[in-house]
């Protein structure tokens, strides 16, 4: 016995000790039930040499937790852990632990309850295990809030191999996710071998370079070829290693669009006959499969049943996005198709459109033979006529959840603007990766409640489960793809399990350092922004004032300042909440144990005769961009050239009608009010702003008007000021209507405007 083992020991004679390393089982994702027993005296010794006792049906769980548990020093204890089944439960991922001084018992409603048991011990442990873990005596019960909780992953624009992809599956293990959609075609790559037409791998895996920077921004092609794909042996292996984590792999083979790869291998399967090539851009192709042609037929049924005979699960993915028309348009195949199925074009959807019902209806019959299902992209739901039984994921936004389970089809919510891991992470650009566009913190992440606005309990009931997207554009290495993943995936962990009165951002936050230690033990890249301090204001009215608080990290002291300089050693430590009530610019700053500053975030403060007054909407926010709501947009803050940084409110297809009551009467002689552009990913600009005032806070009298010509798609990206003068004027209250321009394209969208002032 070496020295520290023998005071280990001595700890647990005594029970107790003020520097041992406790367990806490309040992990990510939180458990439903946590309850501690601090009566009892003593507690379980954890370490490396732990007895493990298990029946031969969780031999496999056994070796998993053999294998946590090889992480800690040898506890000099002869403490027993016991797994079971039979934890009776209508939740079949149940599970129950209880901790008393000599044993632990993990009982499942299944080898999947006992599993998810495992990993909330593991993650239970504290930061440092340099010593054996004492395990408080209580009962942790649990189940998860989804029976459906998932994580895609793009293989195509970059390709990962067998090792990266097992990892990415035991990444998906820690964090309790149970489905793995695994995006295994598109235009630039087929990565899936198929024994009846081998040139998909042969011609189709390979391209030889890839854009260099932003799509839109060049288009110059680097000479470093991408290539790769799986034969059938590995993706065997593959799944047999998910399922032994009692994961899921879904295979989304993308049809009829994004199939360049497999045009390029098989031109005969295009409208124009080629020839063809795999992309190494990212879009701005027009040609995709032929559904006029028999043999294309042909080959979405030998490949979808190739594929299912390979992966057993109940679900297929069939793509069905992003599947331009204008070839279809014009082939005299596709044109004899849509007469001999009789199809008639209608208001709601083209004839085109129904053909690609044709196909979609066409792949779910081949899954049904199968006994499975189809899964396909929101856009599916644009033909009326398909299956009762595909499943909608809804990614632009939560739209295609809400119309589909209004059409009575499940679905599964993996919305863009909160759970597309491909999106920054900071709106720090300069510091970050080159990525996508978007902006998804883990806070916005954490935020997201999958029961969306209006949708009724038969609604509700149709919401398999969310799941987060990462595309791979521009996630070249598997490090960087840990980078995009953690931890936006414990923030997702947390949505798909934990119930939703229990889910707590700041509590999140303080929880994670054990679940970052497990990253590095693991060797996981992560990113560091999540110990950040988030700046928080609230308006505290009758004092016409803001209040600031700002979270702290722990382990980390947070330092600010209020005249606009950069926050460095010297500035005020951050210990209580600030009550701001002149104009200022807040900067903030999280500095680590070691010394290291995070980003520094900033805000600017303006008070006018608005700031703090009461104020009604005329029409509601847009629920995914409401954000602080009516209030945010006389708070003060200025939004900056960020549309999701929280400053903004979003406002679809309605105008911003605000009324405001000052909390003093003022004269004013000129209203601003700000706008804020993205081109193209859905912001959008102001047609009009209507000025109205009332001297007695009750009858308005229009005072001016501005006029903006119309949306122009080349004006710049950014924060727009817009001024309005009149004559000045005495007014207890100000109505600001601010009416959107006509949308256009295939987003919606959405009019955001900050801070409404006068002076
Ligand atoms: C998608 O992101 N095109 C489904
Ligand atoms: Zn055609």
């Amino acid at each position: 016995m070496n020295l520290r083992l023998f005071i280990a020991s001595a700890v647990v004679a005594v029970g107790v000790s003020a520097y041992a390393a406790i367990a806490d089982y309040r992990v990510v994702p939180l458990p439903q039930s946590v309850t501690l027993a601090p009566e009892v005296s003593g507690c379980f010794i954890l370490g490396s040499d732990t007895k493990v006792d298990a029946p031969k049906t969780l031999r496999r769980e056994a070796d998993f937790l053999r294998s946590y548990l090889g992480v800690l020093p040898k506890s000099g204890a002869k403490g027993v852990i016991e797994l079971r089944l039979g934890l009776k439960s209508d939740n079949p991922e149940a599970y129950r632990i209880t901790v008393a001084p000599k044993k632990i018992i993990v009982e499942g409603a299944s080898a999947a309850g006992v599993f998810y048991g495992l990993q909330t011990l593991r993650k239970s442990l504290p930061v440092d295990i340099s010593m054996p873990v004492e395990m408080p005596v209580g009962e942790i019960y649990d189940a998860p809030r989804f029976s459906y909780r998932g994580a895609h992953l793009d293989v195509v624009r970059h390709f990962f191999d067998v090792d990266e992809v097992k990892t990415f599956i035991d990444m998906l293990a820690l964090h309790n996710i149970n489905k793995f959609h695994w995006h295994l075609t598109d235009d630039q790559g087929w990565r899936v071998e198929i024994k009846k037409y081998p040139r998909l791998t042969e011609v189709g895996s390979k391209r030889p370079g890839t854009l260099i920077g932003r799509y839109g921004a060049g288009t110059e092609i680097d000479s470093i070829p991408v290539e790769g794909f799986y034969t059938q042996d590995q993706i065997r292996d593959i799944i047999k290693y998910a399922s032994e984590r009692h994961i899921e792999i879904i295979p989304e083979i993308d049809l009829p669009s994004h199939m360049m790869a497999a045009l390029a291998s098989y031109p005969e399967l295009g409208c124009t006959g080629g020839p063809y090539e795999v992309l190494c851009t990212w879009a701005g192709y027009k040609d995709v499969l032929c559904p006029g042609k028999d043999k294309t037929m042909e080959f979405i049924s030998d490949v979808l049943t190739e594929v299912m005979e390979l992966f057993p699960s109940r679900f297929i993915h069939i793509g069905g996005d992003e599947c331009p028309k204008d070839r279809w348009k014009e082939c005299p195949d596709c044109q004899a198709r849509i007469a001999e199925l009789g199809i008639v074009a209608t208001d709601e959807a083209s004839a085109e459109t129904q053909l690609q019902g044709y196909v979609t209806r066409y792949a779910a019959d081949i899954a049904a033979k199968h006994g499975r299902s189809v899964i396909g992209w929101d856009e599916i739901l644009e033909c009326e006529d398909i299956p009762q039984d595909a499943v909608v994921m809804s990614w632009r936004g939560i739209d295609g959840a809400v119309k589909g389970t209004a059409r009575n089809h499940r679905v599964i919510q993996t919305p863009n603007d909160y759970l597309y891991f491909d999106y920054y992470q900071s709106d720090n650009m300069d510091r970050e990766p080159l990525a996508i566009g978007g902006y998804v913190p883990v806070e916005r992440v954490y935020s997201f409640e999958p029961f969306s606005d209006g949708m009724s309990e038969a609604q509700q009931a149709l919401v398999m489960g969310p799941q987060a997207n990462l595309w791979t554009e521009y996630v070249p290495t598997f490090s960087h793809l840990q980078y995009m993943e953690l931890p936006r995936m414990a923030a997702l962990a947390e949505v798909q399990w934990t119930q939703p009165e229990q889910k707590n951002y700041h509590d999140f936050k303080c929880r994670m350092p054990r679940l970052i230690a497990n990253y590095e033990r693991e060797g996981y890249n992560y990113a560091h922004h999540i110990e950040d301090t988030d700046i928080n204001y609230k308006a505290d009215r009758s004092g016409g004032a803001l209040e600031m608080s700002a979270s702290v990290y722990p382990g980390s002291t947070v330092r600010y300042s209020l005249d606009g300089s950069v926050p460095g050693e010297s500035s005020k430590v951050y210990a209580r909440p600030l009550f701001l009530d002149q104009d200022c610019v807040v900067n903030a700053v999280s500095v680590g144990a070691d010394g290291t500053m995070g980003t520094v975030q900033s805000d600017t403060l303006v008070i006018t005769a608005p700031t703090f007054g009461e104020i009604t909407l005329g029409y509601e926010p847009y629920s995914p961009f409401a954000f602080g709501g009516a209030e945010a947009l006389v708070d003060g803050l200025i939004g900056n050239d960020n549309f999701r940084s929280g400053r903004w409110v979003g406002f679809l297809g309605d105008p911003c009608d605000a009324t405001i009551t000052f909390r003093e009467p003022a004269t004013v002689s000129q209203v601003t009010f700000k706008t804020c552009l993205v081109w193209p990913e859905g912001a959008l600009e102001y047609r009009k702003a209507e000025v109205y005032g009332s001297a007695d806070g009750e009858t308005f009298e229009l005072l001016a008007t501005l006029d903006n010509p119309g949306q122009d798609p080349k004006q710049g990206n950014g924060a727009y000021l817009h001024k309005i003068d009149f004559d000045p004027v005495t007014l207890k209250a100000l109505r600001v209507v601010i009416t959107p321009c006509e949308p256009s394209g295939m987003w919606k969208r959405i009019l955001f405007v900050d801070e409404i002032s006068a002076k």
